[in-house]
């Protein structure tokens, strides 16, 4: 039988090295990494003293091709804490191999950070949701396809068989939940809002590999299966994380309805669009949460 030797880009020798690269850039420790979605990659601007590092520089790095992705790392700080910000992601729909969809992920661990945000552009399965919302991922449905720890198991990653109960860490949830109460009463009380919505809301993610939108037969079978919201990404990053011990955060920005909920076509074009108009309120609530994880 054929087998691939281990591939250049899933080495643990590999992580090592990116991880000196990008450690010779940015020297200070950083215990967050933060992975910024579709349409969502206005974050990086609110880093200070920022270091930038474009992916195809660093060692094993492969490049983002999708409209609305800069492709770079962001190294500096947010509310005083030093985070690494990956602006656009490696999407397994690209044609990337999944060992180099998390990559990324894996240079981190080997870099000593503890805790990874991961963002994303979502559709909702949930009538109740609207655009513009954002969703605290409490779970996720693994529809990929595939699982990106298949292969051969390095142990300096992680165990062969790791456990996924609680692969989006509760302590998170609730800090974020806290922060986004507080966001929406200071909101209100100014004036910005006319009414307190609940603007944050929680569910399942229900990850699959894209790159076509769904049908409105399949999304009729994911919320029979459980799912609040589809996406095409984060699951991967989310596993690779839990096998490397981090603690995982997952807010997804609602940025339409899923095929066949609203009646409505699905365009790019408004994903990035939703993206860009929950960016003031998306920012204040990661900058308060990364403030309050470390
Ligand atoms: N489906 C899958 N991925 C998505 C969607 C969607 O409706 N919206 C944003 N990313």
């Amino acid at each position: 039988m054929f087998m691939v030797k281990n591939k250049s880009f899933m080495n643990y020798e590999n992580a090592v090295e990116a991880a000196e690269f990008i450690k010779s850039k940015y020297s200070k420790t950083i215990k967050t990494a933060l992975v910024l979605g579709s349409g969502l990659g206005a974050f990086a601007d609110e880093i200070e003293n920022s270091v930038k590092i474009p992916y195809e520089e660093i060692p094993h790095f492969a490049r983002s091709t999708v409209e609305g992705h800069a492709g770079q790392l962001v190294l500096g700080e947010i509310a005083g804490v030093s985070v690494a910000v990956q602006q656009g992601r490696f999407h397994f729909y690209e044609g990337y191999e999944m060992p180099q969809v998390i990559f990324p992920v894996r240079t981190f661990g080997v870099m000593g950070v503890e805790n990874l945000i991961l963002t994303n552009a979502a559709g909702s399965v949930q009538t109740s949701f609207k655009p513009g919302d954002l969703m605290l991922i409490r779970d996720h449905l693994n529809l990929m396809g595939t699982n990106p720890l298949r292969g051969a198991n390095d142990e300096r990653f992680g165990a062969r068989f790791p456990d996924m109960t609680e692969v989006y860490d509760k302590e998170f949830q609730e800090i974020v939940s806290e922060a986004a109460k507080n966001i929406a009463e200071e909101r209100l009380a100014d004036g910005t809002d006319k009414e307190l919505s609940p603007f944050l809301r929680r569910g399942v993610y229900c990850g699959l590999s894209g790159p076509t939108y769904e049908t409105p037969a399949e999304i009729h079978m994911f919320r029979m299966l459980g799912a609040d919201a589809v996406g095409m990404s984060t699951v991967p990053e989310a596993i690779a994380a839990r096998h490397q011990k981090m603690r995982v955060l997952g807010i997804s920005c609602i940025t339409n309805m899923a095929a066949g909920i609203s009646g409505d076509v699905i365009h790019h074009e408004e994903v990035m669009e939703t993206g860009a108009r929950v960016a003031g309120i998306f920012k204040e609530l990661l900058k308060r949460t990364i403030a309050t994880i470390v």
